[in-house]
């Protein structure tokens, strides 16, 4: 039998966006939704930036993390469960903290880096289809994606946010200093020379700032409706 050699290739939502936008929330919810893959392109930074510290590896080593990205031992939960496992340790809980989120924008701004992830993070393009969450999944990852979408809040909004988790956990932080670190981290993420935080020209723009999670989950799934029925 002849295969058909135009067969196309899994769908993808892309989700980008600011961190603290809500993105992590709602792509975790979507892929649950439509029962897609999901990847967590920030978590693979994260992780880098953690295994580049526990090999005592300085964050501008460009050339000793882009060798290391490209083999590290990594292992994801699958559906609900969000554990995170580097070779055989569970790291879910050290890369959530504010300073793993830091090291990870340093890391990220390191081209080598970016390419050493790209393949990486192409792998898990399966069917039936995947949500990426991201800041290049639209414009540089996966720019053949059905659907882009780019989430964004206020710098306040997003701080308000993770200050309310944070204080939920336990962690006392102030306000403040989470604030300057968001805008710290925008700044980075969005001057860098390479793969810039930016919508693709094609993606929708939703500001979640006065929105529900209910409402923007809808949103989002209304428009991947619009492309697959
Ligand atoms: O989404 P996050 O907070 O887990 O991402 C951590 C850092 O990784 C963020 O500051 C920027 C970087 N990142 C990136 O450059 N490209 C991605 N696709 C995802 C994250």
């Amino acid at each position: 039998m002849i295969e058909i050699a135009s067969r196309a290739p899994p769908p993808v939502l892309a989700i980008d966006g600011p961190g603290g936008a809500g993105k992590g929330t709602i792509s975790r919810l979507a892929a649950e939704r439509l029962n897609w893959h999901y990847l967590d392109s920030g978590a693979l930074y994260r992780i880098l930036a953690l295994a580049g510290k526990l090999k005592g590896i300085a964050l501008s080593d460009e050339s000793a993390l882009s060798d290391i990205a490209s083999k590290l031992d990594i292992r994801f939960g699958t559906g609900s469960d969000e554990r995170i496992w580097l070779e055989s340790s569970e790291i879910t809980d050290q890369i959530r903290t504010e300073q793993a989120g830091a090291a990870a924008s340093a890391v990220a701004a390191l081209p080598a880096v970016r390419a050493a992830l790209l393949e990486r993070q192409r792998a898990f393009r399966r069917m039936p289809g995947l949500v990426a969450d991201g800041r290049d999944m639209g414009t540089v990852v996966f720019t053949d994606a059905i659907v882009k979408v780019f989430l964004t809040a206020s710098a306040q909004e997003r701080a308000d946010r993770r200050y309310k988790q944070l204080i939920a956990k336990g962690i006392d932080v102030k306000l403040c200093d989470l604030l300057a670190d968001i805008q710290t981290r925008d700044d980075r993420d969005s001057n860098r020379a390479i793969a810039p935080l930016r919508p693709a020209a094609d993606a929708v723009l939703i500001d979640t700032s006065s929105m529900s999670i209910d409402e923007v989950l809808q949103k989002v799934l209304g428009l991947v409706d619009l492309q697959t029925s």
